[in-house]
């Protein structure tokens, strides 16, 4: 899978296996998807172009770096609000397109209730964001709709994959690049990842339904 890259970084391997835990109690978990984002956005972002800019150091002037790209944040809501806060925080000037997806627990397919992406204008670069990446139906979702803008360089961060949803996934979409702290062999009947996190949507925002 030419354009898939899972992070080797010991501290996301470190971090995911916190993640995954089941005691681990919201407010960390929260943390450590925060933590994740920033591992996964840094590796996903590594060939950005830039461009001069001119910096008034307190010694004298010299050339320096801008972004040249206009970059997008794309959350799948609602797990992929928790990748927002850490990647603004490397991309302070990114601007934030939020898409609302569920998955129908009976057909497992994508509902989309939320996409307000503007006609036109689209931005250089897509950042699509959802921790979970199972059947791989609601990041085709969000990456559709982000070619119907016309965005032209579409990457995805998700923290966690599943073997047969990633494969899919780059079968249909080669030239997506897509960054991933994890991949998990398998999906169960209910298409959850295993041994997987669980609900990230759920453990994230403390929300378990008995
Ligand atoms: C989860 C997850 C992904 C999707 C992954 O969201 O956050 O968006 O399922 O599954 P897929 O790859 O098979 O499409 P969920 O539908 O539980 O919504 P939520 O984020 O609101 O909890």
């Amino acid at each position: 899978m030419q354009n898939v890259f899972e992070l080797t970084h010991p501290l996301a391997a470190h971090h995911l296996s916190i993640l995954r835990d089941v005691s681990t109690t919201p407010a960390q978990f929260r943390t450590q998807i925060h933590l994740l984002a920033m591992l996964l956005a840094v590796r996903a972002t590594d060939d950005l172009g830039l461009e001069p800019s001119q910096v008034q150091t307190p010694l004298t002037q010299m050339t320096g770096n801008r972004l040249a790209q206009r970059i997008g944040i794309v959350p799948i809501l609602r797990a992929g609000l928790g990748l927002v806060e850490p990647v603004l925080q490397l991309i302070p000037d990114a601007a934030v397109w939020h898409l609302g997806m569920y998955r129908d627990e009976a057909t497992a397919q994508p509902v989309e209730y939320y996409c307000k992406l503007p006609a036109g204008n689209a931005v250089d670069v897509g950042l699509v964001l959802d921790p979970m990446l199972a059947t791989g139906g609601s990041i085709r979702a969000a990456v559709l709709a982000l070619k119907r803008w016309g965005v032209q360089d579409i990457r995805v961060l998700s923290v966690l994959a599943a073997k047969q949803g990633v494969e899919q996934f780059h079968q249909d979409f080669p030239e997506v690049k897509v960054f991933v702290a994890g991949i998990d062999p398998e999906l169960n009947a209910h298409k959850f990842i295993v041994p997987g996190l669980g609900d990230a949507g759920d453990r994230m925002f403390n929300s378990q339904r008995d």
